[in-house]
C-alpha cells in the first residue's frame, strides 16, 4: 500500500500552463480600469499646453463652461489644494513628476496639463476642452537631441586605473552610441476612475504598484492613507509607464472630490507621448582597451540621458557594465541633461537595455578590430566573480548561454567579413549580443485560504501587468497544497489585500514565492489542527504532528493513502468554511548582498539584406536565457518572445521625434510611432537553461519580464554591419543609414 507521501501529484512548477485569467480576458469579463462605470459618473478631459516653455498669461474657460453637459472647468485658481509627494522611502512615495498639476503658471514641456474639463459625456468634455482659451508667453524650448553637460558626471562604479590602462592598450575602441526617446505604448491607455465618498477615495487606476499609488495619492490629495483605496485588477500592459502615478490621476481625483461625483479620465494616445513618461534619449561613450589577444584591460562607460526641467530621472545605462566582463580597470559615469520634455520613467529593462546596446556594440567593434570571433571574445572575458562588488555570482551561466546559443544558431558556419554570407540572392548578416538583468526580491505579504468547498483563494496586493502573475500565484498554491490549479482563485490588484510587490524590475515572481508558499503552509497547518480538534474531528485523538497534508488530503504519517481524507472534508466535519494563513517575506534591497544576483542571456540574430531594394529584415533570433528556474514555460517563453519583438522595434523602428520649434512630440500616434508587429517578427527560438537560483527562493526563480529585450539591438546592429558594412551607432537603424552617407537629421 502506497503511503500518501508517494502519491503526491507531479509538480506543476516548470510546466507549460495556460493562463488562469485567459478565459476572463478573451471573453471580455476582465475589468480594466476604464471599464468601471458608476451612476452619475462624469468624464474628464484635460487641456494640454501648446507650448513647451513659457508661462500662461490668461486662461478663459467661460465659453467652455457654457457648453452642453459641462459641469466644471478646473485650473490653477479653482482646483483646490494639491500637495507635492514627500520624498520616497524605498519603494514607497515614488512618482516621476513630483509637481502636482496646476501648481504654478510655468510651462516646462509640451502638452503639460493647464486645465481639465468635466462633463456629462466624454464627447461633451472633449468638445469643451477644445474651447478653453489659453494664452501663453512662450520661449524657445530646448528639445535638442545632442547632449552635453557642464556638470561633473557622477561616478557610479570604478576600479583600477581606467584611463591609464586605456592609454596603453594595444587595441582600442572609442565610440559614442545614441538611443532615442522611446514611448511606452501598451495597448491599454492610462486611465483613472476616481470615486469620492465624502471622506475618501476609491481609485480604479492603471497601476503597476497599487500600494505606492495609494501612498502618493493620499499625500498629494491631503487625505489620510486609510481613506484611499486603489484598485488595478487587470492591466493591458505598462512596460514601466504605469509604475508610478501621473498628473492625470490627481485631476480625476480632485474633480471627483470637488463635484462629489465619480469621474473617469482616460489619457489619449497623444497624451501618452507627452504626459506619462518615456525612455529618455541616451548618449553613451564607450572606451574599451584590450591586449592583442583580446583580454579587456580597460572599460569606460560614460552616459548622459535627458531629463525634465524639474525632476531627475537617471536611466542608469551602466547598470550591467560593472559585472558583465572581467577587467581590472573600469569606470562607469552618468549625468543628466535638462530638456523641455515631460519626465522620463522606467521602460522595460531601464538602464541595461540602452546600456547594453552601447556596450555590446562596442564589444562587437572590438572583436572586428581584433579579428576575433565575437562569441570567443566574450567567452574569453568571462569573470570568475562580480568584480564590482567583489562577491561571487549566485548562479551565472553566461558562457553556457553563448555556447548553447551558438550551437542552436549554427554559428560555426559563420563567415567573417562584410557581405561574406549569401543565401537565395540575399546577403545574410549575423550578430550576437549578451544580456543581463538584476534579480531581487521585494517584501511581500499574501493570504491563502483553504475552503470547505475544496477550493482555495490566494490574495496579494501585487498586480498582473499581463505577464502571468495570476497564473504563477495559482501554481504556487496548487503545488504546495497539492490541489488542481483550477481550484485556486487568485485575487490581486487592490490595496485592501496584503501588501505585495510592485510589478516592476522583473521581481514579482521571485518575491511572491516565499510569501505565498509560507501562507499556504500556514493554512495547511491550520487544517491539520482542525483535523484533530473536537470530538467530531476526522482525526480526533491524534495530534497535528501525527498528520501530514499532501496532495490536498490529510493522512496519518506513514499511513495508507486509502484512509486519507480530503482537506475539504476535514473542514466540513469541523463546520469550518475555510482556514487561512498569512505569509510574509523580506526584500533583498538595503541588505548588503553576499552574492551577486543577476540573470543572463545570449542573443543571436540573422538579418537579410537586399541591396538592390535596400530591404532589411530581422529574419531569425535564437535567444538563450539563464533566469533561474522558470515556473511556467509557456508564460516564460511568451515574455522572451515579446521582449525580442520589442527589441526588433527598438533597433529598427521606435523613436519619438520632437519638433525643435515648439517641443511637441510629432509622431504622437500609432500610425507614425511605429512599433514592431507580427509582420516584423522574426522566427524566435527561446531556450531557458533552467538552473534554479536558490539564493532567491525555494524554487530558484529569478523573473523574466525584462531581460529578453537587452542585447537584442546590439545583436541586430552587429548583424547589420556584417551584412552591409555600416555600423549604426544611433538607433533606430534607418534605410538612409545603409544607403551610404545620407546625413542624419
Ligand atoms: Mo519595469 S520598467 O520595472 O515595469
Amino acid at each position: 500500500m502506497a503511503s500518501i507521501e508517494e502519491v503526491v501529484p507531479a509538480s506543476i512548477i516548470g510546466t507549460s500552463l495556460a493562463r488562469v485569467d485567459g478565459p476572463l480576458k478573451v471573453s471580455g469579463g476582465a475589468m480594466y480600469s476604464s471599464d468601471h462605470n458608476f451612476p452619475g459618473m462624469l468624464y474628464a478631459v484635460p487641456v494640454c499646453s501648446t507650448i513647451a516653455k513659457g508661462t500662461i498669461t490668461s486662461l478663459d474657460s467661460s465659453a467652455a463652461e457654457a457648453m452642453p453637459g459641462v459641469q466644471a472647468v478646473y485650473h490653477r485658481k479653482n482646483i483646490g489644494q494639491l500637495f507635492r509627494a514627500a520624498p520616497p522611502v524605498g519603494f514607497s512615495g515614488l512618482i516621476d513628476e513630483r509637481r502636482p498639476p496646476f501648481e504654478d503658471d510655468v510651462i516646462r514641456y509640451y502638452g503639460q496639463y493647464v486645465a481639465v474639463v468635466v462633463a456629462q459625456t466624454f464627447e461633451q468634455a472633449m468638445a469643451a476642452s477644445a474651447a478653453v482659451k489659453v494664452s501663453y508667453a512662450g520661449e524657445k524650448p530646448d528639445v535638442s537631441t545632442t547632449l552635453s553637460s557642464d556638470e561633473k558626471p557622477k561616478v557610479d562604479t570604478t576600479r583600477g586605473d581606467a584611463d591609464g590602462a586605456f592609454a596603453s592598450a594595444a587595441v582600442k575602441v572609442d565610440e559614442t552610441y545614441v538611443t532615442p526617446v522611446e514611448t511606452h505604448n501598451p495597448i491599454e491607455l492610462h486611465a483613472s476612475v476616481a470615486v469620492w465618498d465624502g471622506k475618501g477615495f476609491t481609485l480604479y487606476e492603471t497601476s503597476q504598484a497599487v500600494g505606492n499609488h495609494r501612498e502618493v495619492m493620499a499625500q498629494m490629495l491631503g487625505v489620510p492613507l486609510e481613506n484611499v483605496r486603489v484598485i488595478s485588477r487587470f492591466l493591458g500592459s505598462g512596460f514601466g509607464g504605469k509604475l508610478w502615478p501621473w498628473p492625470h490621476c490627481l485631476l480625476a481625483a480632485a474633480a471627483s472630490r470637488n463635484l462629489n461625483r465619480p469621474v473617469k479620465l482616460v489619457v489619449s494616445r497623444k497624451m501618452m507621448f507627452q504626459n506619462v513618461g518615456h525612455r529618455p534619449l541616451t548618449q553613451q561613450r564607450i572606451r574599451l582597451g584590450a591586449t592583442a589577444d583580446g583580454m579587456l584591460t580597460s572599460l569606460q562607460h560614460d552616459s548622459l540621458n535627458h531629463t525634465s526641467i524639474l525632476d531627475d530621472y537617471g536611466e542608469g545605462c551602466g547598470e550591467a557594465t560593472g559585472y558583465l566582463y572581467s577587467t581590472a580597470n573600469l569606470r562607469v559615469t552618468s549625468g543628466l541633461v535638462r530638456r523641455n520634455v515631460g519626465n522620463p520613467t522606467a521602460m522595460r529593462g531601464p538602464g541595461a537595455v540602452p546600456g547594453l546596446y552601447a556596450l555590446e556594440s562596442a564589444m562587437d567593434e572590438l572583436a572586428i578590430k581584433l579579428k576575433m570571433d565575437p562569441v570567443e571574445l566574450r567567452l574569453k572575458n568571462e569573470p570568475k566573480l562580480d568584480e564590482s562588488l567583489g562577491i561571487p555570482f549566485s548562479s551565472r551561466h553566461l558562457k553556457e548561454c553563448l555556447t548553447v546559443g551558438a550551437e542552436k544558431f549554427g554559428w560555426s558556419q559563420r563567415k567573417a567579413g562584410v557581405g561574406a554570407m549569401q543565401r537565395d540572392g540575399l546577403t545574410l548578416g549575423w550578430g550576437v549580443g549578451v544580456c543581463s538583468w538584476i534579480a531581487a526580491r521585494i517584501g511581500c505579504e499574501a493570504t491563502v485560504e483553504l475552503k470547505a468547498d475544496g477550493t482555495a483563494r490566494v490574495a496579494c496586493g501585487t498586480q498582473d501587468i499581463g505577464t502571468g502573475t495570476y497564473t504563477i500565484l495559482a501554481q504556487i498554491v496548487a503545488e504546495k497544497a497539492g490541489i488542481p490549479i483550477e481550484k485556486v482563485e487568485v485575487v490581486l490588484g487592490d490595496t485592501k489585500l496584503p501588501a505585495g510587490p510592485i510589478s516592476g524590475g522583473s521581481w514579482v515572481t521571485s518575491s511572491v514565492i516565499p510569501a505565498v508558499a509560507d501562507a499556504t503552509q500556514k493554512a495547511m497547518q491550520t487544517v491539520l489542527m482542525a483535523a484533530v480538534q473536537g470530538k467530531d474531528a476526522r482525526f480526533a485523538g491524534k495530534k497535528p504532528e501525527d498528520l501530514v497534508f499532501s496532495g490536498g488530503r490529510v493522512q496519518v504519517k506513514g499511513g495508507s493513502a486509502e484512509t486519507s481524507v480530503a482537506y475539504a472534508e476535514v473542514l466540513r466535519a469541523a463546520n469550518l468554511g475555510g482556514v487561512s494563513g498569512t505569509g510574509k517575506s523580506e526584500g533583498t534591497f538595503g541588505v548588503p548582498p553576499k552574492v551577486s544576483q543577476h540573470s543572463f542571456g545570449a542573443q543571436f540574430v540573422e538579418v537579410t539584406w537586399q541591396p538592390a531594394t535596400a530591404r532589411l529584415r530581422v529574419n531569425r533570433v535564437v535567444t538563450v536565457i539563464d533566469a533561474g528556474r522558470v515556473l511556467n514555460t509557456r508564460a516564460g517563453r511568451n515574455q522572451i518572445e515579446g521582449a525580442v519583438m520589442m527589441g526588433v522595434g527598438m533597433a529598427m523602428l521606435e523613436h519619438t521625434t520632437y519638433d525643435q520649434r515648439n517641443g511637441a512630440p510629432i509622431n504622437s500616434n500609432l500610425a507614425d510611432y511605429v512599433v514592431a508587429t507580427h509582420a516584423d517578427t522574426p522566427q524566435i527560438d527561446v531556450t531557458f537553461l533552467d538552473y534554479p537560483d536558490l539564493s532567491l527562493n525555494e524554487y530558484g526563480a529569478r523573473g523574466i519580464g525584462e531581460i529578453g529585450l537587452a542585447g537584442i539591438a546590439a545583436a541586430i546592429t552587429g548583424a547589420v554591419y556584417h551584412a552591409t558594412g555600416v555600423r549604426v551607432r544611433e538607433l533606430p537603424v534607418r534605410i538612409e543609414d545603409l544607403l551610404g552617407g545620407t546625413a542624419r537629421a
